[in-house]
Protein backbone atom coordinates (compact mmCIF):
# COMPACT_ATOMS: atom_id res chain seq x y z
CA UNK A 1 0.00 0.00 0.00
CA UNK A 2 0.50 3.69 -0.33
CA UNK A 3 0.16 6.75 2.23
CA UNK A 4 0.06 9.93 1.13
CA UNK A 5 -0.41 13.06 4.03
CA UNK A 6 -1.74 16.43 4.71
CA UNK A 7 -2.16 17.43 1.19
CA UNK A 8 -3.60 20.74 3.02
CA UNK A 9 -5.69 21.60 -0.28
CA UNK A 10 -7.77 24.79 -0.13
CA UNK A 11 -10.87 26.31 -1.82
CA UNK A 12 -8.35 28.43 -4.29
CA UNK A 13 -5.88 26.18 -6.40
CA UNK A 14 -3.46 28.99 -6.06
CA UNK A 15 -3.15 28.42 -2.68
CA UNK A 16 0.33 28.45 -0.53
CA UNK A 17 1.13 27.58 2.83
CA UNK A 18 5.20 28.59 3.36
CA UNK A 19 5.51 29.32 -0.32
CA UNK A 20 4.60 25.73 -1.54
CA UNK A 21 1.37 25.27 -3.62
CA UNK A 22 -0.49 22.20 -1.93
CA UNK A 23 -2.53 21.70 -4.93
CA UNK A 24 0.73 21.36 -7.44
CA UNK A 25 2.77 19.34 -4.75
CA UNK A 26 -0.14 17.06 -4.27
CA UNK A 27 -0.77 16.22 -7.85
CA UNK A 28 2.79 15.90 -8.48
CA UNK A 29 2.86 13.27 -5.58
CA UNK A 30 -0.14 11.40 -7.27
CA UNK A 31 1.12 11.62 -10.59
CA UNK A 32 4.76 9.87 -9.30
CA UNK A 33 2.66 7.03 -7.43
CA UNK A 34 0.46 6.49 -10.70
CA UNK A 35 3.69 6.26 -12.85
CA UNK A 36 6.02 4.36 -10.78
CA UNK A 37 3.62 2.19 -7.62
CA UNK A 38 2.24 0.36 -10.35
CA UNK A 39 2.24 -2.71 -8.11
CA UNK A 40 0.04 -0.76 -5.00
CA UNK A 41 -3.06 -2.16 -3.91
CA UNK A 42 -4.23 0.96 -2.34
CA UNK A 43 -3.68 4.81 -1.41
CA UNK A 44 -4.37 5.46 2.11
CA UNK A 45 -4.64 9.20 2.77
CA UNK A 46 -4.17 10.45 6.31
CA UNK A 47 -5.84 13.45 7.16
CA UNK A 48 -5.27 16.79 6.87
CA UNK A 49 -6.53 16.57 2.87
CA UNK A 50 -7.98 19.74 3.23
CA UNK A 51 -6.75 23.07 4.75
CA UNK A 52 -10.20 24.94 5.25
CA UNK A 53 -12.62 22.38 4.86
CA UNK A 54 -14.08 23.78 1.87
CA UNK A 55 -15.98 21.74 -0.36
CA UNK A 56 -13.86 22.63 -3.11
CA UNK A 57 -10.94 21.15 -1.39
CA UNK A 58 -12.16 17.78 -1.41
CA UNK A 59 -13.17 18.19 -5.31
CA UNK A 60 -9.99 19.03 -6.04
CA UNK A 61 -8.44 15.66 -4.31
CA UNK A 62 -11.39 13.83 -6.57
CA UNK A 63 -9.12 15.88 -9.32
CA UNK A 64 -5.74 14.90 -8.19
CA UNK A 65 -6.52 10.99 -7.64
CA UNK A 66 -9.02 10.45 -10.86
CA UNK A 67 -6.51 8.43 -13.32
CA UNK A 68 -5.88 6.25 -10.46
CA UNK A 69 -7.15 2.69 -10.62
CA UNK A 70 -6.61 1.77 -6.83
CA UNK A 71 -8.83 2.05 -3.82
CA UNK A 72 -8.62 4.93 -1.73
CA UNK A 73 -8.82 5.02 1.71
CA UNK A 74 -9.62 8.31 3.09
CA UNK A 75 -9.28 9.20 7.34
CA UNK A 76 -9.66 12.96 8.58
CA UNK A 77 -7.13 15.22 9.97
CA UNK A 78 -7.44 18.34 12.55
CA UNK A 79 -8.14 20.43 9.26
CA UNK A 80 -10.78 18.26 7.89
CA UNK A 81 -14.92 18.16 7.79
CA UNK A 82 -15.91 14.92 8.32
CA UNK A 83 -18.86 15.53 6.51
CA UNK A 84 -17.56 17.09 3.22
CA UNK A 85 -15.02 14.31 3.24
CA UNK A 86 -17.57 11.57 3.20
CA UNK A 87 -18.62 13.60 0.00
CA UNK A 88 -16.04 12.11 -1.82
CA UNK A 89 -16.89 8.90 -0.82
CA UNK A 90 -19.85 8.86 -3.51
CA UNK A 91 -16.74 7.54 -6.20
CA UNK A 92 -16.83 3.88 -6.81
CA UNK A 93 -12.88 3.30 -5.18
CA UNK A 94 -13.24 5.68 -2.56
CA UNK A 95 -13.86 4.69 1.24
CA UNK A 96 -13.99 6.32 4.22
CA UNK A 97 -14.46 2.96 6.07
CA UNK A 98 -13.19 1.93 9.76
CA UNK A 99 -11.49 -1.01 8.51
CA UNK A 100 -10.67 -3.56 5.35
CA UNK A 101 -9.39 -6.86 5.05
CA UNK A 102 -7.33 -8.73 2.83
CA UNK A 103 -5.11 -11.93 3.04
CA UNK A 104 -3.53 -12.34 5.90
CA UNK A 105 -4.40 -8.68 7.51
CA UNK A 106 -6.75 -6.15 8.70
CA UNK A 107 -6.06 -2.56 8.41
CA UNK A 108 -8.03 -0.03 10.35
CA UNK A 109 -8.28 4.03 9.92
CA UNK A 110 -9.01 5.52 13.17
CA UNK A 111 -10.64 8.94 13.45
CA UNK A 112 -8.16 11.00 15.83
CA UNK A 113 -10.02 14.58 15.22
CA UNK A 114 -11.52 16.26 18.08
CA UNK A 115 -14.06 19.15 17.64
CA UNK A 116 -13.12 22.52 17.84
CA UNK A 117 -9.51 21.69 19.12
CA UNK A 118 -6.36 20.64 16.87
CA UNK A 119 -5.00 17.64 19.28
CA UNK A 120 -5.90 14.10 18.50
CA UNK A 121 -8.48 11.91 20.33
CA UNK A 122 -9.34 8.26 19.96
CA UNK A 123 -13.18 7.06 19.59
CA UNK A 124 -13.87 4.54 22.18
CA UNK A 125 -16.51 2.91 20.15
CA UNK A 126 -13.42 2.72 17.14
CA UNK A 127 -11.41 0.74 20.01
CA UNK A 128 -13.75 -1.61 21.09
CA UNK A 129 -14.08 -2.50 17.52
CA UNK A 130 -10.68 -2.70 16.75
CA UNK A 131 -10.07 -4.89 19.84
CA UNK A 132 -13.16 -7.55 19.06
CA UNK A 133 -11.81 -7.60 15.51
CA UNK A 134 -8.24 -8.77 17.51
CA UNK A 135 -9.76 -11.20 19.74
CA UNK A 136 -11.98 -13.07 16.80
CA UNK A 137 -9.13 -13.00 14.20
CA UNK A 138 -5.93 -14.57 16.03
CA UNK A 139 -4.61 -15.89 12.82
CA UNK A 140 -4.66 -12.02 11.08
CA UNK A 141 -2.22 -9.49 11.34
CA UNK A 142 -3.55 -5.72 12.19
CA UNK A 143 -2.10 -2.58 10.47
CA UNK A 144 -3.43 0.82 11.75
CA UNK A 145 -3.57 4.30 10.34
CA UNK A 146 -4.88 7.88 12.21
CA UNK A 147 -4.17 11.10 11.37
CA UNK A 148 -2.42 12.17 14.71
CA UNK A 149 0.70 10.49 16.51
CA UNK A 150 -0.08 8.46 19.36
CA UNK A 151 3.63 9.03 20.79
CA UNK A 152 5.55 12.05 21.50
CA UNK A 153 7.82 12.37 18.41
CA UNK A 154 10.38 15.03 20.26
CA UNK A 155 8.88 18.10 19.20
CA UNK A 156 7.46 20.62 21.27
CA UNK A 157 4.86 22.45 19.14
CA UNK A 158 3.99 19.18 17.48
CA UNK A 159 3.63 16.83 21.05
CA UNK A 160 1.05 19.65 22.15
CA UNK A 161 -0.81 18.14 19.65
CA UNK A 162 -0.66 14.18 20.80
CA UNK A 163 -3.70 12.07 21.08
CA UNK A 164 -4.50 12.91 24.32
CA UNK A 165 -5.77 9.62 24.95
CA UNK A 166 -3.19 7.65 23.10
CA UNK A 167 -2.83 5.15 26.12
CA UNK A 168 -6.20 3.59 25.14
CA UNK A 169 -4.18 2.05 21.81
CA UNK A 170 -0.63 1.70 23.39
CA UNK A 171 -2.46 -0.44 26.04
CA UNK A 172 -3.52 -2.66 22.92
CA UNK A 173 -0.95 -2.37 21.45
CA UNK A 174 1.38 -3.59 24.31
CA UNK A 175 -0.90 -6.51 24.85
CA UNK A 176 -1.84 -7.65 21.80
CA UNK A 177 1.22 -9.06 19.55
CA UNK A 178 -0.67 -9.08 16.61
CA UNK A 179 -0.48 -5.40 15.66
CA UNK A 180 2.49 -5.13 13.82
CA UNK A 181 2.17 -1.65 12.46
CA UNK A 182 0.88 1.99 13.39
CA UNK A 183 1.41 5.07 10.74
CA UNK A 184 -0.01 8.44 10.88
CA UNK A 185 0.14 12.02 9.34
CA UNK A 186 0.03 15.32 10.80
CA UNK A 187 3.82 16.00 11.76
CA UNK A 188 4.87 16.88 8.32
CA UNK A 189 8.12 14.44 8.82
CA UNK A 190 9.26 10.98 9.50
CA UNK A 191 9.70 9.65 12.71
CA UNK A 192 10.07 5.72 13.46
CA UNK A 193 10.00 3.33 16.71
CA UNK A 194 8.92 0.26 17.80
CA UNK A 195 6.54 -0.96 20.75
CA UNK A 196 6.02 -4.56 21.50
CA UNK A 197 5.62 -6.10 17.90
CA UNK A 198 4.96 -2.65 16.03
CA UNK A 199 6.52 -1.00 14.13
CA UNK A 200 5.32 2.93 14.98
CA UNK A 201 6.10 5.52 11.81
CA UNK A 202 5.08 8.87 10.44
CA UNK A 203 4.12 9.65 6.88
CA UNK A 204 6.17 13.33 5.36
CA UNK A 205 3.20 15.52 4.00
CA UNK A 206 2.69 15.96 0.41
CA UNK A 207 3.62 19.89 1.07
CA UNK A 208 5.73 21.58 3.44
CA UNK A 209 7.78 19.91 5.83
CA UNK A 210 8.33 20.75 9.18
CA UNK A 211 12.24 20.06 11.15
CA UNK A 212 12.34 16.99 12.96
CA UNK A 213 12.74 17.30 17.44
CA UNK A 214 12.72 20.85 16.75
CA UNK A 215 11.17 22.71 19.89
CA UNK A 216 9.37 25.21 18.36
CA UNK A 217 7.63 25.15 15.04
CA UNK A 218 10.07 25.55 12.01
CA UNK A 219 9.60 24.51 8.66
CA UNK A 220 12.61 22.38 6.87
CA UNK A 221 13.53 23.76 3.28
CA UNK A 222 16.07 21.53 3.00
CA UNK A 223 13.38 18.43 2.78
CA UNK A 224 11.24 17.54 -0.42
CA UNK A 225 7.68 16.14 -0.08
CA UNK A 226 7.16 12.39 0.08
CA UNK A 227 4.55 9.32 0.61
CA UNK A 228 5.54 6.18 2.11
CA UNK A 229 5.64 2.14 0.63
CA UNK A 230 4.03 -0.16 2.95
CA UNK A 231 4.41 -3.88 1.95
CA UNK A 232 2.52 -6.12 4.68
CA UNK A 233 3.70 -9.65 4.73
CA UNK A 234 1.96 -12.54 5.00
CA UNK A 235 4.20 -13.84 7.77
CA UNK A 236 3.41 -10.52 9.65
CA UNK A 237 5.98 -8.59 8.73
CA UNK A 238 5.66 -4.81 7.54
CA UNK A 239 8.44 -3.02 5.42
CA UNK A 240 7.92 0.48 4.74
CA UNK A 241 10.32 3.16 3.13
CA UNK A 242 10.04 6.81 2.80
CA UNK A 243 10.06 9.00 -0.96
CA UNK A 244 10.70 11.97 -1.51
CA UNK A 245 9.91 13.60 -4.87
FE1 LIG B 1 -2.94 17.85 11.14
Amino acid sequence: MIQISDLHLSENNDYQVFDVNTYECAQKIVNHISKHETDADCLIISGDISNDESAASYKHLMEIIKDLEIKVYLMPGNHDSIEKLKSCTSHDLINSTLYFEKDEWITFMLNTKKDGSPNGFLKTDELRILKEKIKQNQDKYFMVFMHHHPVLIGSDSMDKMVIENADLLLDVIKNESKIRGVSWGHVHNVFEAQLNKAKLFSTPSTCFQSKPKSKTFIIDKNEKPGYRRIELRSNGEVRTSVARI
